[in-house]
């Protein structure tokens, strides 16, 4: 059996972790609101129209914020459409993807679904077709008290108080030739400036993302950081990132190692917010706002075909990737490359919620199931609050077609505020198990109060509303921890949570 050591106290301390990284989003995009969030008449379905086993599920993930209402569709999107009583709201083309918005789910029914599901609304205004005009207006309606014209019909909608939305999306992916109203990173910095500036007049509360790179891919990746944070570094508090990873060839020794890359793009957004902020004198840093990361890959084809066979269609079965268990691992990986940039990583939204590239799934009219994602997903957002430590991991590696010297161990430990410790680890051996053995003498008297286990035969493998728990969590080998040394099996292939205590 391979070995890998790793030392870890609570002195080595990357960062606070900010509970946000373990955010999720909802866009107006394929089944993730109709059919998703909301299906009323679903036996389930609440007053409202939610369906309340999806908010379960929700819930049981522990969601602290929720990006809303795109993506790509809020390029287009004029907020007051989603206002005012239902049977009012236009129908409109979202050109984004070729399919109609009714608008039955607007601004108040999303901020009262975030009440429910336990998670706050963040909020990404239209900088694609609109401007700064209608981004000061939203965040008035939304966070203004009352006495003016925006804040006092949202009154009249029905809502005395204010939505009190902080975090707030200039835009999305601007820079992607996709995007409704793209523009260059100089257009571009200088809006998020202008609208960003009246945003925070109207409620100086709020927290702005300013739109990053759409992935390290773009040709402008970098240069279009440095150029549009130079126009609006002193108004905005995050730059977004954005990356979906996947496996069309069947290279899992190169699939499972992607976040050599996440860990990489991450670093270099940090030395470039850096490098504005010693261009400028500036002693305000900017921090990372990962809001779309996920695997995508399995329902490309298949989306051409039912967007083909139903242009301008509603509620199409869009992005419905069918996740197996080796995507459960590089979410793991994915999760633990955050935690160990917590210093920087402040905001991350795992892309999507329901039924859209997401953890969770249903079918309209029948169930609603997790994912093989979800696992990971829930237990990290659980147990890894606190402080995230810096674990000094000692394993074999590996070299696959992609990367060289990938750490067969991957591995992230936090402390929360009652000083129980959480080791996370992936081990990327397809056949063989790693004994790990850590250090943990700085902590005292501990025991391993659980040992979590997620594997499966078959990297594909996957889970259905009629097979639900095919790949699911199960009690792991455990091990020993004797006088602060901890002797534990992680088992060929597979995601580990371990919880001392
Ligand atoms: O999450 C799906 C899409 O991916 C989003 O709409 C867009 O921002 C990204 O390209």
């Amino acid at each position: 059996m391979k070995r890998a050591g790793m030392t870890l106290d609570k002195d080595y301390v990357i960062g606070r972790i900010d509970h946000r990284i373990y955010g999720s989003f909802i866009e107006h995009l394929g089944r993730a609101v109709y059919g998703g969030i909301y299906e009323p008449g679903h036996p389930m379905a609440d007053e409202q129209g939610f369906r309340k086993d999806v908010i379960e599920l929700v819930k049981k993930i522990g969601v602290p914020v929720t990006r809303y209402p795109g993506g790509n569709f809020v390029s287009g999107f004029n907020w007051e459409d989603s206002i005012g009583p239902k049977e009012k709201r236009p129908k409109k083309l979202d050109l984004a993807w070729f399919t109609t918005e009714t608008n039955e789910v607007g601004l108040h029914e999303f901020v009262d679904w975030c009440q429910k599901a336990g998670t706050q609304c963040m909020y990404a205004v239209n900088l694609g077709t609109r401007g700064v005009d209608a981004a000061r207006n939203v965040v008035e309606y939304a966070n203004h008290k009352s006495g003016s014209y925006w804040s006092d019909l949202r009154i009249q909608n029905g809502r005395r108080e204010p939505m009190g939305i902080k975090l707030w999306c200039l835009g999305n992916e601007m820079d992607g030739p996709w995007q409704m109203g793209a523009h260059t990173a100089y257009e571009y910095g200088r809006l998020a400036n202008e609208a960003g500036k009246v945003m925070k007049w109207v409620d100086p509360s709020i927290e702005l993302v300013a739109c990053g790179s759409s992935s390290t891919e773009m040709p402008t990746f970098g240069e279009w950081e440095l150029t549009m944070l130079n126009e609006c570094y002193d108004t905005v508090d995050y730059v977004s990132l954005h990356r979906y990873y996947g496996n069309p060839t069947g290279d899992t020794a190169s699939f499972l190692a992607r976040t050599m890359d996440l860990d990489d793009f991450i670093k270099t957004v940090v030395s470039i917010c850096d490098a504005v902020k010693g261009r400028k004198h500036s002693k305000k840093r900017i921090n990372l706002s990962f809001d779309e990361w996920n695997v995508w890959y399995h329902s490309s084809e298949q989306d051409k075909e039912i967007q083909k066979a139903d242009k301008w269609g509603r509620a199409l079965p869009l992005l419905e990737d069918i996740y197996n268990f080796e995507d459960a691992l590089l979410v793991g990986s994915m999760l633990m490359t955050f935690l160990r940039n917590a210093d920087r990583v402040k905001i991350a939204c795992l892309a999507q919620l329901v039924n859209v590239i997401a953890p969770i799934m249903t079918r309209n009219g029948g169930g609603a199931w997790a994912q093989t994602i979800f696992y990971p997903y829930m237990q990290v957002s659980r147990y890894g609050r606190g402080t995230s430590l810096r674990a000094l991991v000692n394993s074999p590696v590996y070299d696959c077609a992609d990367y060289e010297g990938v750490p067969l161990l991957d591995a992230a430990a936090t402390m929360d505020d009652e000083g129980h410790v959480t080791i996370f680890a992936v081990n990327r051996d397809m056949a063989e198990d790693i004994k790990l053995e850590a250090d943990l003498r700085a902590f005292g008297p501990m025991t391993i109060k659980e040992h979590i286990l997620l594997k499966h035969s078959d990297v594909k493998a996957v889970n259905t509303e009629e097979n639900p728990y095919n790949v699911a969590p199960v009690a792991g080998p455990g091990g020993t921890l004797e006088n602060g040394k901890l002797e534990i099996v992680i088992p060929a292939l597979s995601w580990n949570v371990i919880r001392l205590g």
